[in-house]
């Protein structure tokens, strides 16, 4: 059955403020922050159209009926029943991360990250005075693993506090299997390590996969670890800063809430989380197989056509790691060549920490024709060389 909702609708983000796209020359395709370039859904468009006419907008509440559409989606989308009260609001999960950081960390304190990973994790750790210990993934026959080995060595550290984890992955797509989940919450247990997941691109999950909660795999794991969601990444409401922390560990959350920090959804963020969580199934389900065509129109395209970048397939979300190294170029090189000769601004490899050099992370996450586009020149970039 075609899909009402049209993804190919080509929008004019330039001019907008737009982060990915007001930053890029006018002839530069941005494919780098993750955000897409669609519109969100109706019902959500409607609901903060609604509210603008109040005309006044002082500090708010986040009432009932949020905290009952975040609890029915998870349970809906995730298998995971959370009770209200574990339920934390913050104007982003990175604020959320800091802070819980910051709640549960002394100076000097160690925290494991797992690069190549979402470059803000180092700096929070930093920012909180501790020290990363580096558990770096494992990459063999085009696919990411964990090293579950030296993930335990390292949570053995008696100044190991907290682990990071990136689930689904950003950037290598991994969709973390109960399997590994199980070893990493029991290493976790043992070792008295908090678990930290952030878990803002779980709704961003191919057809062949499932995203399994890491709280939801046993009680023990619940209480030991904090759980970070949003609208954001799933309904492209980045803008509205609205993302939620789930932590079952009461003391956890006391500490939390005792910081001087923010720890509310913004207005237009939690009108906006409430209408995606009610009505955004379809939606989210449509957006799910345009960016699996999307997904599979790369992987063939350069298969087929640019066999010298080869795409590590993705799980979950729409940003996709691609392995350049057969380019033979160094950081820099690769850098200058994605954007002045292909045209294209993608996330470097190397900002992700130890294990990207000469990879690239692309978004996705936009109209086909801009894909096509993009694959077009870069294409002809490579053939250039
Ligand atoms: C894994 C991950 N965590 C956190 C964030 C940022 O979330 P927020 O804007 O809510 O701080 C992103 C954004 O790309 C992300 O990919």
């Amino acid at each position: 059955m075609k899909s009402c909702f049209d993804f190919n609708k080509p929008v004019e983000r330039r001019g907008t403020d737009s982060v990915k796209w007001d930053l890029a020359d006018d002839d530069v395709i941005p494919m780098w922050v993750a955000d897409m370039d669609f519109e969100s859904p109706r019902e959500v468009q409607e609901a903060i159209m609604d509210r603008v006419k109040h005309g006044v907008y002082g500090y708010t509440i986040e009432l009932d009926s949020l905290f009952e559409a975040v609890t029915k989606w998870v349970s809906r989308r995730h298998n995971w029943t959370i009770e209200r009260e574990w339920i934390v609001f913050t104007p982003g999960v990175m604020p959320g991360i800091l802070g819980i950081l910051q709640a549960i960390t002394r100076p000097g304190d160690k925290v494991i990250l797992q690069s190549p990973v979402y470059t803000p994790f180092f700096r929070a750790v930093r920012n909180s005075g501790c020290h990363v210990l580096n558990n770096q993934l494992k990459y063999e026959n085009n696919r990411y693993t964990m090293n579950l080995p030296d993930l335990e060595e390292k949570a053995k550290d008696p100044r190991t506090r907290a682990l990071i984890l990136c689930n689904p992955h950003n950037p290598v797509g991994r969709v973390w299997t109960r399997e590994e989940l199980s070893t990493v919450g029991k290493i976790c247990l043992e070792n008295d390590v908090v678990m930290i997941s952030d878990e803002i691109h779980s709704d961003l999950i191919y057809k062949e996969y499932k995203h399994i909660p890491l709280a939801s795999i046993c009680d023990e794991f619940a209480e030991n670890s904090i759980t970070c969601i949003a609208p954001s990444k799933t309904f492209n409401l980045a803008g509205l800063n609205t993302a939620f922390l789930v932590i079952p560990d009461s003391r956890v959350r006391r500490e939390f809430q005792n910081m001087s920090l923010p720890k509310r959804a913004t207005i237009f963020g939690g009108i906006a989380a409430e209408a995606a969580y009610t009505y955004g199934d379809n939606w989210l389900d449509a957006l799910l197989d345009y960016l699996d065509d999307n997904r599979r129109l790369l992987a063939g395209y350069l298969k087929a056509r640019t066999p010298q970048i080869k795409v590590v397939e993705p799980e979950g979300t729409y940003l996709v790691w691609l392995d350049c190294r057969q380019l033979g170029m160094d950081n820099d090189g690769l850098e200058k060549f994605m954007l002045e000769k292909a045209g294209i601004w993608v996330n470097q490899g190397y900002s992700f920490g130890s294990g990207g050099d000469g990879f690239i992370r692309m978004n996705i996450g936009c109209p086909r024709p801009i894909l096509e586009k993009a694959l077009g020149r870069l294409n002809a970039a490579v053939n250039s060389l």
